[in-house]
């Protein structure tokens, strides 16, 4: 990782300004058929303590990956992660275990028990993420994507 990141909650504000660079991380695997492409209204959709549980990272004002994580649950007492990229430069650098473990940190706070987060079957490079991470898959699908839970 670079000595010069930060890791920073996402605010609405913050939100507004940085979510064309957030689209531009999802493109290629949107092209690719791997996540749903997202618009304004989707990266800003308002739920239950997203603005605790969501970060960036940022080098300087470059915006290097970010996870959405909110209450609103697959799961009794779960948070869900909604969203996870890192930009493909900045990958395998440890920038999404970080996002995760700041997301980690605060819903621990918040009282959830741990978090849910789906998986497109044909997504390698989240499979391989959620493995290292300590996730476990639920044996449940939802519209197409593996349910995957990680317990606090
Ligand atoms: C999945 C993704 C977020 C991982 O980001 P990342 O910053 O490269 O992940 P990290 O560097 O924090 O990796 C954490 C662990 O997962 C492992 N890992 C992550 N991606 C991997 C890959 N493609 N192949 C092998 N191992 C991988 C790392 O080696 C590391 O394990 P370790 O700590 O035991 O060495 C990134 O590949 C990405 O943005 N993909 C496109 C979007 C996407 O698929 N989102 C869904 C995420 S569930």
């Amino acid at each position: 990782m670079a000595s010069d990141y930060d890791c920073i909650p996402l605010t609405r504000e913050l939100m507004n300004q940085l979510w064309p660079a957030f689209a531009s991380i999802d493109a290629p695997f949107v092209d690719g058929g791997l996540l749903e492409a997202w618009l304004q209204e989707h990266y800003m959709m308002e739920l239950v303590d997203k603005w605790a549980m969501s970060h960036a990272v940022l080098i300087g004002k470059h915006v290097i990956g970010y996870r959405i994580v909110s209450g609103h649950g697959k799961r009794a007492g779960y948070a869900h992660s909604h969203r996870t990229a890192v930009d493909g430069p900045y990958r395998l650098q440890g920038y999404a275990r970080l996002l995760l473990e700041n997301a980690q940190e605060v819903g621990a706070e918040l009282g959830y028990i741990g978090i849910t987060g789906l998986r497109h079957p044909g997504n390698d490079s989240s499979l391989q993420f959620l493995m290292h991470t300590g996730w476990k898959f639920a044996g449940e699908y939802i519209n197409g994507n593996e349910l995957w839970t990680l317990d606090f």
